[in-house]
């Protein structure tokens, strides 16, 4: 016999397959049981499309023809988040549920951006936090940007053995080893934009695109790049430019000729204050997941504002020598620095190096 949380870990497999596409809306999965049998599995693909439970629902009509009515009228159903109640680009899926008299609805995780599923379904009865903590790690994105109003923020580093990011003449490309590099390129597939300083812009003129990143390349849709340039260093011609995606410029100089950038509106570059930028990349770009690639000066700078949820290291082993680049030159009192614990998450091997993810626990 199949348990409720294996429905429910089946739906939340079902939601991953929308990790690429969703964006901005939360990965969603769904499955329907009659006499604790699957009858139904459905998805949410991308915004503007079925929402999972009706994709469910679907199914449940192309397994069972005419016999799906009557087994949905006795069916339970579980998805991984709370099931809309209002008309948005799709009409509720509360009123689905309740048409086709669906019995039971296990819920893994509430969303406070709805305005309550139960208050809206009279009769029907409601399970949640069924593998809660599951459905929001899996959509930490969307929640840190409907409860917290900023994107979930995950900053990564390429460091040596010695804690050093760049040669003393500012090169660091060739620090980590290839599988590494790779999933970098992974993690830009997966955030929907990137957040660099203009000192990484003008030592690496990096792309920051997903390239080769073992997804399938039609589904992997580029970042958005953003660059705040206080100090007017950008002319124009830097690669960010000339590639595929879109470029986020917060900077007062807005003269350049770019057909893949905007910039942030009005700005005097005074104003530009880093947890006023990620609100409005929150509020005004839906973003969820923001990744940042950049070197001590911004990683320390967002750190110092407790900016940074996560921290993915690449280690190689590998030594810069004395006069490295390190990836963080925390200005701080020691008092200050014991504000700030890291808590070691998880670590992998990954060719020669470790990947090591840290979470920062801020006093
Ligand atoms: N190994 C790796 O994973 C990796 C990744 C990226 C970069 N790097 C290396 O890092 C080095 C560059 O380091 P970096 O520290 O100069 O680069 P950065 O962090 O990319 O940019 C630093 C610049 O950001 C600006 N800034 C600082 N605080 C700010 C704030 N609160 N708001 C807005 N802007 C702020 C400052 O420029 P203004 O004063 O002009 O505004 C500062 O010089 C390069 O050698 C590069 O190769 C290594």
């Amino acid at each position: 016999m199949t348990c409720p949380a294996e429905h429910m870990s089946e739906a939340l497999s079902l939601a991953r397959k929308g990790l690429l596409t969703t964006r901005p809306n939360p990965m969603v999965g769904c499955v329907i049981t009659h006499n604790e049998k699957i009858i139904g599995r459905g998805w949410h693909e991308k915004s503007g499309d079925n929402h999972a439970e009706i994709n469910a629902i679907h199914d449940v009509f192309r397994n069972l023809g005419s016999n799906a009515e009557s087994a949905l009228e006795n069916s339970e159903m579980y998805v991984t988040l709370e099931p809309c109640s209002t008309t948005g680009k799709t009409p509720p899926c509360s009123e689905a549920i309740k048409k086709y008299g669906i019995k039971k609805v296990f819920i893994a995780s509430e969303d406070n951006s709805q305005d309550g599923f139960a208050n809206k379904t009279d009769g029907i009865e409601i399970e949640v936090g069924l593998l809660r903590e599951d459905a929001r790690r899996l959509n930490r994105g969307f929640f840190s940007r409907i409860e917290k109003n900023r994107p979930f923020i995950t900053a990564k580093m390429g460091v040596g053995l010695d804690a050093g990011i760049a040669l003393s003449s500012g090169e660091s490309k060739w620090i980590t080893s290839k599988e590494s590099r790779k999933d970098v390129h992974k993690m830009r597939a997966e955030n929907d934009a990137i957040l660099t300083g203009i000192g990484t812009i003008v030592a690496d003129n990096p792309s920051l695109t997903s390239r080769d990143s073992g997804y399938d390349e039609d589904k992997v849709m580029q970042p958005l790049r953003i660059v705040i340039d206080r100090n007017n260093k950008l002319t124009g011609n830097e690669s960010i430019f000339q590639v595929e995606g879109n470029n986020l410029i917060f900077s007062s100089n807005q003269n350049i000729d770019s057909h893949n950038t905007n910039f942030y509106p009005n700005p005097s570059n005074k104003e530009i204050n880093l947890k006023e930028i990620v609100q409005y990349l929150a509020k005004e770009k839906s973003i969820n997941n923001l990744m940042i690639e950049s070197g001590s000066g911004m990683f320390d700078a967002l750190l110092d504002e407790q900016l940074i949820d996560e921290i993915i290291l690449y280690q190689a082993p590998k030594l810069l020598g004395k006069d490295r680049k390190s990836f963080s030159n925390l200005d701080v009192t020691n008092e200050k620095l014991s504000t700030i614990d890291f808590q070691i998450i998880e670590t992998t091997n990954l060719g020669e190096d470790k990947k090591i993810i840290l979470r920062p626990n801020y006093k």
